[in-house]
């Protein structure tokens, strides 16, 4: 059991029967949401991954820990997302949640976590702990009469009994090759199948149902401004899948009106349609933190043909072995992580994320005034960093 004393509040993990009860409450309460939601939301998490924040007498809050993982140049880097942070009214601004966040980062530094990431409501309180934005979260929308794609060079086959370990094996392949894409947690997996008592799902593998080249999860919904189709989840790894997804979508045109799925912010499956109709409906910004500059670093894969050096000088005001000059040398696809060295890029570790998931370019990150560097420092950054706008398609 986890158990920390700070001046003004206790960290512990979650096992008493008038805790787990007391937590519902707040949670019900602060994200408007029924208590019999919230009580199923933590049996699903399970009770052991929640933390709570305990005031004088009485508990304050609380948060899910998920650990997972996350797809960073073709590696999978374990990382812990962070959900459900909640403090009771009464003991707002006293910075409950600040320290339920400084106790919560150390733990999983301890853990060897190199990764964290979570959906800010509020970005200042997460900065204040280290972390910053570091990939997009979208959802895109198109007429279906726009699509205009009659061409199908695959089948796609219905399944009947929908359970998302059928997905996996076409899910991962698609999540090595998508920067940021999520190992998804059990839950988010489960939740992902689950239809709401006013929804039906529909899912279909596209290709040949022993060696399919992706897949669509979907619901249908009418409404005022029009029937909608909603993908809930898609995979697509060849150029006869994506064909195939576009005009079995075309193929809906006589009732629904619109389309909406996840991608990127710079998506390209939009590429295929013959003009730019499709709009992006809304997008939010999740935040990254490195927990361990080291692990983050030399876990994940870098472009193949890049060797470069880059010398940084970190400042991390929570977690003292992150401060420091470290020397990263990247050959081969890996990066190998030494102490020391120039120090020529100089960065808080916060300003570490959206350069480590390359957000923003080095560049960039300067000229907002996120990190300072030599040219030679910027110029290694940029090699070492460049990648695909980083995304995900889940939201915890
Ligand atoms: C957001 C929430 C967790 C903050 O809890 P809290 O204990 O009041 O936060 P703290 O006292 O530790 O505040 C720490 C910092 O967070 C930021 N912050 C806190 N509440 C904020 C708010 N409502 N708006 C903007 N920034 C906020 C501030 O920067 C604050 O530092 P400051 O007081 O020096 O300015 C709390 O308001 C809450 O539970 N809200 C409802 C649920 C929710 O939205 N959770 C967040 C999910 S991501």
């Amino acid at each position: 059991m986890v158990k920390e004393m700070t001046a003004q509040f206790e960290y512990s993990t979650l096992s008493h029967p008038q805790d787990i009860q007391q937590l519902m409450y707040i949670l019900e309460q602060c994200f408007l949401s029924p208590l019999s939601a919230e009580e199923a939301y933590i049996n699903q998490i399970g009770i052991e991954n929640f933390r709570i924040i305990r005031g004088l007498e009485q508990l304050a809050g609380g948060l899910a820990t998920l650990d997972m993982g996350q797809w960073w140049g073709g590696v999978r880097v374990p990382m812990t997302g962070i959900a459900a942070v909640g403090i009771a009214p009464e003991y707002r601004g006293s910075g409950a949640a600040i320290a339920l966040m400084q106790h919560t980062l150390k733990e999983l530094y301890a853990k060897g976590i190199p990764l964290s990431a979570l959906y800010p409501a509020v970005q200042s309180l997460y900065r204040k702990v280290g972390y910053e934005q570091g990939g997009s979260w979208c959802n895109w929308e198109v007429a279906t009469k726009s699509i205009q794609m009659r061409e199908q060079p695959l089948p796609l086959q219905r399944i009947v009994n929908i359970n998302h370990e059928v997905f996996h094996e076409l899910y991962q392949q698609q999540a090595r090759q998508t920067h940021g894409y999520l190992d998804r947690h059990p839950a988010i997996w489960k939740r992902l199948i689950q239809p709401d008592e006013k929804e039906t799902f529909y899912a279909y593998f596209i290709g040949s149902k022993e060696k399919p080249q992706g897949y669509i999860l979907f619901s249908q919904h009418p409404a005022e401004d029009g029937a909608i189709l909603r993908i809930k989840d898609w995979v697509i790894l060849t150029a006869a899948a994506a064909q195939s997804f576009w005009s079995f979508l075309a193929s809906h045109r006589s009732q629904i009106d619109k389309v909406r799925w996840r991608s990127s912010a710079i998506d390209s499956l939009t590429l295929l349609l013959p003009e730019q109709t499709a709009k992006l409906k809304n997008t939010m910004r999740w935040m990254l933190r490195i927990v361990d500059v080291v692990k983050a670093l030399e876990m994940r894969g870098y472009p193949s043909e890049i060797q470069a050096e880059l010398h940084l000088e970190i400042q991390d005001n929570l977690l003292d072995a992150n401060n420091g000059r470290f020397i990263l040398s990247v050959a081969n696809g890996r990066g190998e992580v030494t102490k020391g060295g120039k120090g020529e890029l100089q960065l808080d570790v916060r300003e570490l994320a959206p350069l480590y998931t390359s957000l923003f370019t080095p560049y960039h990150l300067q000229i907002a005034g996120k990190l300072h560097g030599t040219e030679t420092a910027i110029s290694a950054a940029t090699q070492i960093f460049t990648g695909a706008s980083p995304w995900m398609a889940d939201f915890f």
